[in-house]
């Protein structure tokens, strides 16, 4: 088992590659040089923050669940930091969206947040993003006691949405969203089965 400095640095590491693939794709597309940005990079870029929004938001929720199964404790070490760059990716993709798409007319931002619903609902789901991160420190989960469980369950909320949010986008295939849905209908089981989950670990260490 690594050390947890280098296991939390090694995650911090690997959390930061696609904003830096994201990063060098740009670069390539300012310079002439070979890209995978297509012909719409500003989409191409909104669609990468997105997708990697997701994965991060995703990976925080299996945490627990993974810990629970395996009783790998580490992992919970970096639940924290996982949740904070599903937020740094949802500000990115936002970003994205009101740069490169809206090319920042908020005349239009609220158009769009009014006639098309994905776009209500992702506004939504960062917007209930942004206390769980102001409140991701040792100081508010000191401060909110009992109350801090509650606050955070809006992540699942946030993950509903976010697969709400792909669903609504899709064109011609659901198989994201569905895959997207599917690990959350897993998530939440494996929430309400929290229980079972350590029972079941035990009994399998255990001796026959
Ligand atoms: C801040 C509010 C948000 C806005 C304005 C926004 C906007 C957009 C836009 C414009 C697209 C591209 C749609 C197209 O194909 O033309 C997109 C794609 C996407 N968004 Fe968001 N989004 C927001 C929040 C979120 C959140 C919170 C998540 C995740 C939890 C998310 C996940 C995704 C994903 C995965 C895609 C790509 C779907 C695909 O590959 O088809 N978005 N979003």
């Amino acid at each position: 088992m690594p050390k947890l400095s280098v296991f939390k640095s090694l995650t911090f590491s690997l959390c930061l590659l696609p904003l830096g693939y994201a990063i060098y794709q740009v670069y390539q597309l300012q310079t002439g040089g070979t890209h995978v940005l297509g012909a719409d990079p500003a989409k191409a870029l909104v669609l990468f923050q997105g997708e990697w929004t997701i994965r991060f938001l995703l990976l925080s929720l299996l945490v627990t669940p993974i810990r629970r199964l395996t009783g790998w404790n580490q992992l919970q070490k970096v639940r924290r930091m996982l949740g904070l760059f599903t937020f740094a990716y949802a500000s990115t993709h936002l970003l994205a969206y009101l740069f490169l798409l809206l090319e920042l007319d908020f005349g239009n931002l609220g158009a769009d947040i009014l006639k098309r619903p994905y776009i209500t609902v992702g506004f939504v789901a960062y917007l209930l993003m942004v206390p769980l991160a102001l409140t991701s420190n040792s100081f508010a989960i000191r401060r909110l006691k009992s109350r801090w469980a509650l606050l955070h369950r809006l992540v699942y909320g946030v993950a509903v949405l976010g697969v709400v949010h792909v669903t609504w986008l899709a064109r011609s295939s659901y198989s994201e969203a569905i895959a997207y849905g599917v690990i959350v209908a897993i998530l939440l089981l494996s929430r309400v089965f929290k229980d079972q989950l350590v029972l079941f670990r035990q009994a399998l260490k255990r001796p026959v």
